[in-house]
């Protein structure tokens, strides 16, 4: 495993928006779980509607696949962000979003993410 490859390093590399949690990610997968290799605790997605708090695991490709393991529904059409079927409140927390179509005027500050293309890169608590 590459040295300079640890979360908080990959994390820092997001929020500079020099690269994309996504193509980190897969980048990363050959290293295996970074988390779990540097003792981390995997990041927990909390569905506050639902009480569920799940721990993120990097086969996921979106938290709503993750959702959908779980038995969460959201509704979803196009899953690629552009239609904003999906759309879900965002309590606390951090993603990355490669698409953002599908959100309107405001989402964005009302804290509103689209599950089907959102990776977290923090904890999150979303509504639903
Ligand atoms: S399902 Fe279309 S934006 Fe998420």
């Amino acid at each position: 495993m590459r040295p300079e490859w640890t979360v908080s390093f990959l994390k820092e590399k997001v929020r500079e928006g020099s690269k994309d949690w996504q193509e980190l990610s897969m980048e990363s997968q050959e290293f295996g779980n970074l988390e779990s290799q540097l003792g981390g605790e995997a990041l927990k997605v909390e569905f506050r509607k639902s009480g569920k708090v799940v721990e993120w695991q990097d086969r996921y490709e979106s938290i709503l696949e993750l959702a959908e393991d779980e038995g969460i529904q959201i509704p979803f059409e196009c899953r690629q962000g552009f239609c904003g079927e999906c759309k879900v409140k965002m309590i606390s927390g951090e993603v990355s979003m490669e698409e953002t179509q599908g959100l309107e005027n405001g989402d964005e500050t009302d804290n509103v993410i689209l599950p089907c293309v959102a990776i977290p890169i923090t904890d999150v608590i979303l509504e639903s």
